[in-house]
C-alpha cells in the first residue's frame, strides 16, 4: 500500500506500476441511454465514502452546484464514472447535476448550454468529442465557471483549468509490453502476425493509446519479427468509431476474411479498450479457422471481458480505478471553488492512498499545456484479478465465477 507518494514531476509520461485500495460503495444508474440529467441534492452527509483530505475544513459543497457530463451509459465504465463522481461531490454536500448524452456530440452540447444555464458552480466533462466544445465552454468561461476535463482532454478551448486522467499513453504501452513478455519477442524468432483495432478518433485519449503500444511493438515489426497481414498500422486504418463493439466486430471479421481464410496463423490482437476487444473477440470466434489461442489485450475492466478473461477469451485488461479519478476530481473542484490553485502540492496534502502524477508538460490542447493529474493503470490478467480487482473492493466474485463491479 503506498501512502502518501508524491510524484510531483514535470513528466515526460512513464508511469507503470500497480497499486490500488477500494473506494466507493454501490449507487444506481439505471441503464437505457437516452440523454438522461440526474440531479442528487443531499446536505453534507458523512464522508465515509468521501475523499479524507486535509482541506476538510473549507471543503464544504453545500450551497454549490457541480454539473457532471458523461458521455453515454453504453460504455460501460462511464455508468461507474457518474456514480462514482455523484458519490464524491454530494458527499461534501454539493448538488449534483449528472448528465449523459448518448455518445452524440450535439446533444453533450445541449446538455452543457442546460447545465451552465442552472447556473453551475463547476463543470466536470468527459467529452464525446475532444474539439465539439469550444463555443459551448466560452460561455462557460464568461460565467466564470471553472472547467475540469475528465479523463478525456477537451481541445482548443482555454475554458479548461484542469485534466484529470489515467496516464494514457502508459495504458497502451502495457499492453504492448504484454505481448512483448507473452511472445518472448526479444529472444524467440517469430514471426507472429498481428492487427490492431484501436479506439475513436473524435477521443483525444485514442491517440495516445494506440502511439503507446504501437512504439513498443514497432522495433518487432521493422525488423520482421511481428507481421501485420492486414497491413494496418496507421491509426487511421484501425480506429474505431465511437469505441463501438459491432463496428470492431465487422471490421475484424473483414480483415479475417481477407487474411486468413488461407490457414495464415494470427497470434495477436491488440486492441485498445474492452468494448472493441468484445467485438474482435466475438469475430475470431466465429470467423477464425486457426485453433491456437489468440492473445487479446484490452482496457476498462467491463464486466463482460472479465468474465472472458476468465473463460481464457480474452488474456488481458488494463484496469484504471476511476473510483479514485472521482476522488482526485472532487479535491481539485474543492481547490477551484475556494479560489484556489491546485499544483502538485495537493498530491501530498490531499491525503489520497493511491499514486498520483503532476504534469504540466504532456497535454496542450491547443490553447496551451493543460495541468494533468495522472493515475496509475494496472494490467490485469487471470492470474491476478482476485488480487487486483476483488481483494481490492472494486469488484465482486459472483457465485457465477465471475467479478461483478460493486457500484
Ligand atoms: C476512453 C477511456 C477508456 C475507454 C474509452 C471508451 O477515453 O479513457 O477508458 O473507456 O474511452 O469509453
Amino acid at each position: 500500500m503506498f501512502k502518501k507518494k508524491l510524484m510531483a514531476v514535470l513528466l515526460g509520461t512513464a508511469l507503470a506500476a500497480s497499486m490500488l485500495t477500494g473506494c466507493g460503495a454501490a449507487s444506481d444508474t439505471n441503464s437505457d441511454d437516452a440523454s438522461t440529467t440526474e440531479t442528487v441534492t443531499e446536505a453534507a452527509a458523512d464522508d465515509s465514502t468521501g475523499s479524507d483530505s486535509e482541506t476538510e475544513s473549507d471543503s464544504s459543497g453545500s450551497g454549490k452546484k457541480v454539473g457532471i457530463a458523461m458521455p453515454t451509459k453504453s460504455l460501460e465504465r462511464w455508468n461507474r464514472d457518474g456514480s462514482y463522481l455523484e458519490e464524491q461531490f454530494s458527499s461534501k454536500g454539493f448538488e449534483v447535476s449528472l448528465t449523459y448524452s448518448d455518445n452524440k456530440i450535439d446533444q453533450q452540447v445541449k446538455d452543457i448550454e442546460a447545465l451552465i444555464a442552472d447556473d453551475v458552480d463547476l463543470l466536470v466533462i468527459a467529452a464525446i468529442d475532444g474539439e465539439s466544445l469550444s463555443q459551448v465552454l466560452a460561455d462557460a468561461k464568461d460565467e466564470g465557471i471553472p472547467v475540469i476535463s475528465y479523463d478525456r482532454l477537451i481541445m482548443n478551448t482555454d475554458a479548461v483549468s484542469y485534466y484529470v486522467s489515467f496516464d494514457n499513453y502508459t495504458v497502451g504501452k502495457l499492453q504492448g509490453e504484454f505481448v512483448k513478455e507473452q511472445l518472448d519477442l526479444d529472444n524467440a524468432e517469430g514471426p507472429y502476425n498481428i492487427e490492431f483495432t484501436a479506439g475513436d478518433p473524435a477521443d483525444n485519449n485514442a491517440g495516445f493509446f494506440f502511439n503507446g503500444a504501437y512504439d513498443v511493438l514497432k522495433p518487432y515489426i521493422d525488423d520482421g519479427k511481428l507481421v501485420v497481414p492486414s497491413g494496418q498500422t496507421e491509426f487511421d486504418q484501425v480506429a474505431t468509431k465511437s469505441w463501438d463493439t459491432a463496428t470492431a466486430m465487422t471490421r475484424f471479421q473483414n480483415i479475417l476474411g481477407s487474411n486468413y481464410s488461407d490457414g495464415t496463423q494470427l497470434d495477436v490482437a491488440l486492441c485498445s479498450n474492452d468494448s472493441t476487444a468484445l467485438g474482435v473477440t466475438q469475430a475470431i470466434e466465429t470467423d477464425y479457422a486457426g485453433n491456437n489461442s489468440v492473445i487479446i489485450t484490452g482496457q476498462d475492466g467491463d464486466e463482460a471481458n472479465l468474465a472472458n478473461i476468465v473463460d481464457g477469451k480474452q488474456t488481458m485488461t488494463v484496469y484504471k480505478a476511476v473510483a479514485n479519478e472521482a476522488v482526485v476530481t472532487l479535491d481539485i473542484g474543492i481547490k477551484l471553488l475556494n479560489g484556489e490553485t491546485p499544483d502538485a502540492s495537493l498530491i501530498d496534502s490531499a491525503g489520497w492512498d493511491f499514486d498520483c502524477a503532476y504534469d504540466t508538460e504532456s497535454y496542450d490542447n491547443n490553447t496551451g499545456k493543460i495541468p494533468s493529474y495522472l493515475l496509475v493503470p494496472t494490467v490485469v490478467t487471470k492470474d491476478n484479478l482476485q488480487k487486483e480487482l476483488v481483494d481490492t473492493g472494486y469488484y465482486t466474485m459472483g457465485d457465477d465465477g465471475y467479478p461483478h463491479p460493486t457500484n
